[in-house]
This record gives structure tokens, C-alpha cells and sequence, in this order.
């Protein structure tokens, strides 16, 4: 039985996706900043402290594969210029202290699939409304675009260990658990549907159940390499993403409110450019390689998360 090391193992992602490798028969370390008190059936918890440069060597010499998701939260808080420096330091010293616990350790890791967002590509040109980003372009300049490019850079030395990379770019997240869409979800409890800004602008979303089922591809597949775009087939804007969310959850019990940017400038602060940014990204470059998405088109998405929970 293989041994997957998932660093922020207790996430969001982390968490289904441990589940779905369990379903698989991997056998399964979490690397996190302090073990739950409790124990889960079949997953083994090991501890590191990325600012102190610790970390459980054992879990690693143990390891097959590594999935790479710890970072601090992009829309946890506020962009202050602390926390914008907790948002890249927690991606990049982290890859760093894996990185050098590879290169000096005899180890038998054969892939590593890592995090990284669409954040790469900042907001549409022309081109990229037509067709969409593709993994070639080159990063923004922005905070998610420089963030993304200090991030995959830094866990690239780890090909110098033999270990095939794979980093996963990876939209907005649609999931029950957290994310994105339990904030959309919200104001609908009180029949609300907040269009954010003019709502044109076009959001690139994946099923929770794809990811990581392609982490699980990308970690399956020997001619999966290098960097991946993380979407659906079928970017959407804002204001569908909003509205049929709305009735797939209400039906036609909601009113539309727009969400001017200047409100949402005043309570998000900078963040408010990620989610008023529109970004189309394109999934062309995995679908390529084989893989096939459970969840193509929103409604199909939309429908499996929210009818009848
Ligand atoms: N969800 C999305 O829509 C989305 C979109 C694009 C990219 N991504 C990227 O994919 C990865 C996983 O996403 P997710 O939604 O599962 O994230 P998440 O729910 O925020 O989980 C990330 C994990 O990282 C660890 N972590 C948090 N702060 C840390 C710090 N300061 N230093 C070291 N580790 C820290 C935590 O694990 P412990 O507490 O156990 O240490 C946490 O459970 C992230 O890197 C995220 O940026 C996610």
C-alpha cells in the first residue's frame, strides 16, 4: 500500500481528498501545525513548525507521494501587509523545508502534486475571454500572480531529487464544507442572492469532487507534469454563479441585490480585486491528457452540492 504525505491535510481540500485516497487503499500521513486530539480511522498525523523549520523527517522517508495544499487562508482575513507576508511565507517556507528535507534525506518519494491557484494569471485580456488562460502565460504582477509565482518556484528543486511536480492551479472551489460557496450561500438564507459588483465578471469554478479526484490523477499518472489549470470546462460569471445558485437552492423565492464594488471595497479591503476580477480560464491542457470531469457544467454541479441538503 502506497503512503501519501498531505501537507494541510485538515483543510478543505485536504479533507475530501484524504477520504477519496482511503477509498483508494493509500495509506495516509496529515503533516499539520499541531495533531487533533482525536484520532481518525486509518490516517496517521505527523507535526512540523514551518517558521521554526521543524519538521517530522520520519513522515517523509515514509512517503510514496506527496500532496502539497498548507498555506494560510487567501480570503480568511483582510489583506494586511502582515498577513500578505503570512500568505506567501506559509506556501513558500513550507515548500522550502520539504525541498531540503528531500535533498538531504535517502527517500522514496515518485511524485509531488502541489497547490497553486488561477490567481497565476490576474484578470481577462481579450484573449483569454475568447479562449482562456492556458498554463504557459506568464504570472501577473499582482499580489495573487507574484504569491502564485514565488509559490510553484519554490517547490520546483524538487525535481532535482528525482521527484516528478505537478502543480495544480486551481479555481475557485464549489464545496458544502467551507469555501466559496458557503458565503454565496449566506444572504440566500435570508432570500438574498448578492451579485457582486456588475457581475459580469467570470468566475473559474471546480467541483470539490474533481479536484481531487484530479490530485488523485495527477498522482496516478507518470505523463501528468508540471503546471495544470484546475477548472471546469465551463467558466461562468458572477451573476449566473449567483443565480443559479439561487434557484437551485430556492427555486424562485430570492430577490437579486447588486453589491456595489464600493461596498465591497470597504469591507474586503485590496481582496476586494479577487473577487470583482474576472478571470477565464481554460481546462483544455488536463482534459488532454484523459482526464474527465464528474461535473462539466455548473447546474451539474450545483444540483449534486445543494438539491435535496
Ligand atoms: N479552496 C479553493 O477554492 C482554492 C482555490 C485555489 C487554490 N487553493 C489552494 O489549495 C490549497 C488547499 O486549499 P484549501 O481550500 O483546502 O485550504 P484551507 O482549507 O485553508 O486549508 C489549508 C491548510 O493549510 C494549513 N495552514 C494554514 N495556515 C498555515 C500556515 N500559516 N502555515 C502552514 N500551514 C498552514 C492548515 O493545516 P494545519 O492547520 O493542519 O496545519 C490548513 O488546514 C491552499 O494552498 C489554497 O491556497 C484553494
Amino acid at each position: 500500500m502506497a503512503t501519501v504525505l498531505v501537507t494541510g491535510g485538515t483543510g478543505l481540500i485536504g479533507r475530501h481528498l484524504s477520504h477519496l485516497l482511503l477509498q483508494k487503499g493509500y495509506s495516509i500521513i496529515i503533516l499539520t501545525r499541531k495533531k487533533p486530539g482525536h484520532a481518525t480511522p486509518n490516517i496517521t498525523y505527523a507535526e512540523w513548525d514551518v517558521s521554526r523549520g521543524l519538521i517530522d523527517k520520519d513522515a517523509v522517508m515514509k512517503s510514496d507521494y506527496i500532496i502539497h495544499l498548507a498555506g494560510a487562508g487567501v480570503a480568511d482575513e483582510r489583506w494586511s501587509a502582515k498577513r500578505k507576508q503570512e500568505i506567501v511565507d506559509s506556501r513558500v517556507k513550507s515548500s522550502e523545508l520539504l525541498v531540503k528535507t528531500l535533498q538531504e534525506n535517502q527517500h522514496h518519494v515518485k511524485a509531488t502534486v502541489s497547490a497553486s491557484g488561477i490567481g497565476w494569471y490576474g484578470g481577462d485580456n481579450d484573449a483569454s475571454r475568447v479562449k482562456g488562460f492556458t498554463e504557459e502565460a506568464e504570472p501577473d504582477k499582482d499580489f495573487l500572480g507574484e504569491t502564485c509565482r514565488l509559490w510553484e518556484q519554490s517547490i520546483e528543486p524538487v525535481q532535482s531529487s528525482g521527484i516528478r511536480l505537478v502543480k495544480m492551479r486551481t479555481g475557485l472551489v464549489l464545496s458544502n464544507d467551507g469555501g466559496a460557496l458557503a458565503e454565496f450561500k449566506k444572504p440566500l438564507k435570508f432570500g438574498i442572492a448578492g451579485i457582486l459588483g456588475g457581475g459580469d465578471q467570470v468566475m473559474s469554478w471546480i467541483h470539490i469532487d474533481d479536484i481531487c479526484r484530479m490530485y488523485l490523477y495527477a498522482l496516478q499518472n507518470e505523463q501528468v507534469s508540471g503546471a495544470y489549470n484546475a477548472v471546469a470546462p465551463t467558466p461562468v460569471t458572477n451573476k449566473e454563479l449567483t443565480l443559479q445558485t439561487a434557484r437551485t437552492m430556492r427555486g424562485k423565492r430570492f430577490i437579486p441585490i447588486y453589491v456595489p464594488s464600493f461596498v465591497l471595497k470597504l469591507i474586503l479591503g485590496e481582496m476586494s480585486i479577487e473577487v470583482l476580477k474576472s478571470a477565464t480560464v481554460s481546462d483544455s491542457k488536463i482534459r488532454a491528457t484523459g482526464f474527465r470531469f464528474l461535473y462539466p457544467s455548473l447546474e451539474a454541479a450545483l444540483n449534486e452540492l445543494l438539491r435535496n441538503k
